[in-house]
């Protein structure tokens, strides 16, 4: 095995953590595919006065801490990227360096502008839970809505908020969901991925972080014989999060997938194909985010038929309804004038849309996410399953809503809504 540029990435590390820059380090692709150990993160923290590395050690089901000394972290991050890994991304506020070893030993060791700039905080046990975190994500560098200083682009700050606002609606209704261990998530028509990545990260933050506290809470920690701290009994498992972009969009998708292996994300992939047929294991969590006109019909109607737990849409434009929509009478004074036809294109679409997720049983509400100042398309339709999902048999919808969704159609003689047709298919 080429031993130099491994050599060559601990130097680094050392004089990241000399010169006071050193942000963190991950180490991913396992070697061997059927190792419990799926990553391992490094830190530094302030223990007592001593700086130290803290390294977390994670397995499918627990995370282990154990904080070591400089010295010691330098030859365990070459013991494990010898035995246990084929990556390493070394973070810190000066440059970022990615060593990348393949299976026959070769390695090549990228040197890369920081993803931060900051500095990160040396307290032991305080883990903040914020919505995106702009200090430390290397995604957000990579998609272009930091600047080299780590601050948001004034032409990214819509993009921003708006990611931040959904994550935080997220936020609000996952906290009452009981989820499985394993999360399946899925954002359909994922586009650049903005916000699959942010999502993906918050979620693993926030069940790892969930964990840490009820244990921290409960059993506190466990040493081992050989030193090791256990964070983690065998009776709280750590949720997995296994998510999928779902993009239409060949380029996207591959590059995509690239930015969730360089940042380390194992639990997350992009698959090209259409949001109605696009094969997908399980769905708990879906999202979509301004999937055009028909295309959010066809992200809930996935949701509905995988029962998934949480089905969360921001609709972008209403093209079908619209075209689709007539008036007489009474109504005919409001759809005279273009803009409030469209208005009214919107609303009914998106009513008939809320109708049909209380039909096959969820609870839905419908709200603005952000100011129309920032974008028009500033709704969100959230629906929370209101009983446990059944072993996947089709649901029977709710003949009264039914009955209901079909008079407002009538009244806007509406031959079809499309998500309708997709669920009597
Ligand atoms: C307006 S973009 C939004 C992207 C992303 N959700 C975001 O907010 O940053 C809509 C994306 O959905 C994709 N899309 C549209 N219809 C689709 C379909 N039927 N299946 C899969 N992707 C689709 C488009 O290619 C586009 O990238």
């Amino acid at each position: 095995m080429n031993i130099a540029d491994i050599t060559e990435l601990i130097n680094k590390f050392e004089q990241s953590v000399a010169q006071n820059t050193f942000i963190k380090l991950t180490l991913s692709n396992k070697r061997v595919s059927s190792s419990e150990l799926k990553n391992v993160y490094v830190k530094p923290v302030m223990i007592k006065d001593r700086l130290l590395m803290s390294f977390v050690d994670r397995f499918n089901t627990k995370d282990v801490t154990r904080n070591l000394e400089l010295q010691d972290a330098s030859e365990e991050i070459k013991r494990l990227l010898e035995e246990s890994f084929l990556q390493c991304y070394l973070a810190s506020t000066t440059d970022d360096y990615h060593l990348l070893i393949n299976k026959k030993g070769n390695s090549t060791l990228l040197r890369k502008p920081p993803a931060s700039t900051v500095a990160p905080t040396l307290q032991h046990d305080k883990v903040k839970q914020r919505i995106i975190d702009s200090g430390s994500n290397y995604y957000l560098h990579a998609l272009g809505i930091l600047n080299q200083e780590g601050k948001v682009k004034p032409d990214m700050q819509d993009k921003y908020r708006q990611i931040n606002k959904y994550i935080e609606i997220v936020d609000g209704i996952i906290k009452d969901v009981n989820f499985p261990d394993t999360v399946h998530v899925a954002d359909m028509g994922s586009g650049k991925g903005y916000l699959t990545f942010a999502i993906y990260e918050y979620l693993t933050g926030k069940f790892q972080n969930e964990n840490q506290s009820k244990f921290d809470g409960e059993l506190v920690k466990q040493p081992l014989e050989n030193g090791e701290i256990l964070n983690q009994t065998e009776k709280i498992a750590i949720k997995e999060i296994l998510m999928t972009g779902i993009e239409l969009r060949k380029e996207l998708v591959d590059s995509s997938n690239i930015l969730a292996r360089e940042a380390g994300y194992q639990g997350l992939q992009f698959k090209q194909g259409s949001i109605e047929t696009t094969e997908l294991e399980n769905v708990d969590l879906l999202i979509a985010l301004h999937a055009c006109d028909t295309a959010t019909d066809e992200a809930i109607y996935r949701g509905i038929k995988a029962e998934a737990r949480v089905i969360l849409c921001s609709p972008c434009c209403h093209k079908q309804v619209r075209r689709d929509m007539q008036t007489d009478g009474i109504l005919s004074e409001i759809t005279q004038f273009g803009i409030l036809a469209e208005r009214q294109a919107e609303i009914l679409t998106d009513t008939i849309r809320a109708l049909i997720l209380e039909a096959y049983g969820y609870k839905t509400n419908v709200a603005e996410f952000v100011a129309t100042e920032h974008t028009p398309k500033n709704l969100i339709i959230s629906a929370i399953k209101k009983t446990t999902p059944t072993s996947k048999q089709s649901v029977i919808p709710d003949p009264e809503v039914i009955k209901k969704i079909n008079a407002l159609g009538a009244m806007f003689r509406l031959s079809s809504h499309y998500l309708q047709e997709l669920l009597e298919k």
